[in-house]
């Protein structure tokens, strides 16, 4: 049993020891312009996820679903978002494909967590990835207005809808001509 244990302790530290030489050798690529594999892209989604899970408060949004709050979301989000996520003029960011992971396009792939868990997601941002913290520049109440106006994309009050068409000259999305609702492509 001894020498059980002491053999996984040595297969573990080798294993360590050769992941940090590699590294050290300039083994580990870092390019940030090649798409992530898939599993990588398996293993950090439902790593994040979990963590949300883990660390987030789950808590109501304590800021109604008035018009005026959508309204004010979409402004918050052109002038903070738009950028990496893709505009409500529905132009994608090409800033975007270039993080590694990509920065998912919001607007035709809005996520479909809830509240609370995109609300976090803005709050703290992820780590490793281009997605910043909001924490130091944009109040609780404006973070919260975005994950409300995120959540409600798709089903927009009418008013609000038109006011989108009038401010970006575009429709609204509804989710009908996205054959899949979220694909999360990070
Ligand atoms: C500098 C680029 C950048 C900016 C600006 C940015 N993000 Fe992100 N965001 C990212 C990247 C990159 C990811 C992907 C992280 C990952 O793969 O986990 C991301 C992920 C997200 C996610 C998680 C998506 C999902 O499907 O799980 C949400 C929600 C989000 N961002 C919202 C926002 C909001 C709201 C703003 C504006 C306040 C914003 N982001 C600004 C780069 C950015």
């Amino acid at each position: 049993m001894g020498k059980f244990i002491l053999g996984v302790i040595v297969t573990i530290s080798v294993t360590i020891l050769g992941f940090l030489g590699a590294a050290m050798l300039g083994q580990i690529p870092t390019a940030a312009n090649v798409p992530p594999p898939q599993w990588e892209v398996h293993f950090a989604n439902s790593a994040m996820d979990a963590s949300m899970e883990h660390h987030a408060p789950h808590i109501n949004n304590p800021v109604p679903p008035t018009d005026q709050n959508f309204e004010d979301a979409m402004k918050i989000y052109t002038m903070n978002c738009a950028l990496c996520h893709g505009g409500l003029d529905r132009k994608p960011a090409n800033l975007g494909t270039s993080f590694y992971p990509p920065a998912p396009n919001l607007v035709a792939h809005p996520p479909d967590d809830p509240e609370w868990h995109t609300f976090f997601t803005i709050r703290t941002g992820v780590r490793y990835t281009g997605m910043p913290a909001w924490d130091k520049n944009l109040s609780e109440q404006d973070m919260w207005k975005l994950a409300g106006f995120l959540s409600h994309m798709q089903k927009l009050p009418p008013a609000v809808q038109e006011f989108w068409k009038t401010s970006f000259g575009v429709e609204p999305p509804t989710g009908e001509e996205e054959e899949k609702p979220s694909p999360k492509q990070k």
